[in-house]
């Protein structure tokens, strides 16, 4: 004390451990409270970590006491106390408590600490993303991104932004979101690529970070409405150079989830031993052999019918880490995929696939750079030249070999945080008939 009053330094609790034996002043959130009469116990949390505040009523005086009494769950407070090391304690360290300030008291929170109904949680998604669950999900979230951009960045790439309003489709016309766009009709973009290809023409090797929107119908654990895709284009690149930069990239980033949010897996109750087994270079398997495999462990596919959910989930399985499908048939996949010059009813391109049933994390292929090809895969797939014609026009200008891919960011957070259902990874998650909070 000093005339009077306490002194300490605000500080979080993730740095408590810097303040051993002295006072500090920590700013949150009441996260749970025990009280045994005398004593009150205050788990505060701060969006760093959560530490538990020990209130002696003999020691703190009538009026503090009763402001802790006073506390509900998820009031935000300001908590003055000694730091003590504890072993025993979540995180390592204990506070006594010496004075309490209350910000505002909380009104009876809607998400108490018992178990609660998916559409009850979801319908409280801006509440119920306090808890340590859903924080792990946000940093994880945070540090995939970060991990992506390290290693592109560090990789020779450069990130630009492609527009989110587009003329035309990238995938398949039957996804698309449509608005108004004055006197045209526009659509939200369903994937950056096209524009990719373009820039890729000017710096090389560049990527983008961002939304993409799909109307699919699909009410899955693995399909959002709208989600985001980190996607790479590098020109001078054939097939075989793109798989190794997608091997190398989600090593790089299951390394860096597993150096900075260890903690976080703790709180997920992920296998971390799991991840650590994820080593390049990944298996792979040609679409032929993925359909015999299929065929000979019974499954009723053929050649040609592209892949439902239990059948990656069964091709997956069979590694501890992703799995490449290569070479897919043309016809069942997008209409700018460069075919095997050996053998044109295939394609350059391979889906990559998480282990433990988390499906396809990445698509992606080598682009057709012929001018004559890609003007007839416009024809065979009844696609308006005009609002295409930009991008044709890439082949009549110094076109090469290229190639890149998307990667599904939920997907691969959702795999990494070993959680059930992707609407956890991000934020505001837009599923069908779902557009609240
Ligand atoms: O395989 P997709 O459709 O590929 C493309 O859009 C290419 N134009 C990308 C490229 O080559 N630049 O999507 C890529 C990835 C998928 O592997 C998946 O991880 C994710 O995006 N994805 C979705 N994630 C969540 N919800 C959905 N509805 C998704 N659709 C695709």
């Amino acid at each position: 004390e000093r005339g009077g009053k306490l002194v300490s330094t605000t500080t979080t609790i993730r740095r408590l451990g810097d303040f051993v034996g002295q006072a500090v002043t920590v700013q949150g959130w009441l996260y749970n409270k025990r009280s045994s009469g005398k004593i009150q116990f205050l788990q505060v949390r701060d969006g760093t970590g959560l530490v538990q505040c020990v209130a002696v009523k003999a020691e703190v005086g009538e009026e503090t006491f009763a402001t802790c009494a006073s506390l509900t769950q998820e009031s935000s407070l300001r908590v003055t106390g000694l730091v003590r090391a504890d072993d025993r304690a979540p995180g390592g360290y204990e506070l006594t408590v010496q004075a309490v300030e209350a910000i505002q008291i909380a009104e009876e929170y809607p998400v108490s600490l018992k178990e609660h109904g998916v559409d009850f949680l979801l319908d409280h998604r801006h509440l119920w993303l306090r808890v340590p669950r859903q924080r792990a999900l946000l940093k994880i979230r945070a540090e995939v991104e970060r991990a992506v951009m390290n290693f592109l960045d560090g990789d020779g790439f450069t990130r630009v932004d492609p527009p989110v309003l587009t003329p035309s489709s990238c995938e398949d016309t039957t996804e698309l979101f449509q608005t108004k766009y004055f006197d045209e009709e526009a659509y939200l973009t369903q994937s950056g690529q096209l524009y990719m290809e373009a820039v890729a023409m000017s710096l090389g090797k560049v990527y983008s970070l961002g939304p993409a929107f799909r109307a699919e119908k699909s009410k899955t654990r693995r399909h959002l409405i709208e989600f985001w895709m980190v996607e790479p284009e590098m020109a001078f690149c054939d097939h075989e150079e793109n798989l190794r930069v997608q091997e190398n990239l989600i090593v790089h980033v299951v390394n860096h989830v597993l150096e900075h949010c260890e903690p976080e897996l703790h709180v997920l109750e992920r296998d971390i031993d799991k991840l650590r087994a994820i080593q390049a270079p990944f298996p792979r398997m040609t679409y032929d052999e993925a359909i015999t495999w299929l065929q000979q462990h019974d499954y009723d596919i053929k050649w040609g019918d592209d892949f439902g959910a239990p059948h990656e989930t069964a091709l997956a399985g069979q590694f501890d880490r992703p799995l490449f499908i290569e070479r897919y048939p043309t016809a069942i996949k997008a209409f700018y995929m460069q075919p095997d010059p050996d053998r044109p009813e295939v394609a350059l391109c391979a889906d990559m696939l998480a282990p433990d049933g988390y499906g396809e994390i990445i698509g992606g292929s080598q682009r057709i750079h012929d001018y004559n090809l890609l003007k007839q895969r416009f024809e065979e797939h009844h696609l308006p030249q005009d609002t295409y014609a930009w991008y044709l026009d890439l082949r009549k200008y110094g076109s090469v070999p290229h190639a890149g891919f998307g990667l599904g960011l939920e997907r691969t957070i959702a795999w990494l945080s070993g959680i059930e259902h992707i609407r956890e990874a991000i934020g505001f998650p837009r599923m069908l008939y779902r557009l609240y909070p």
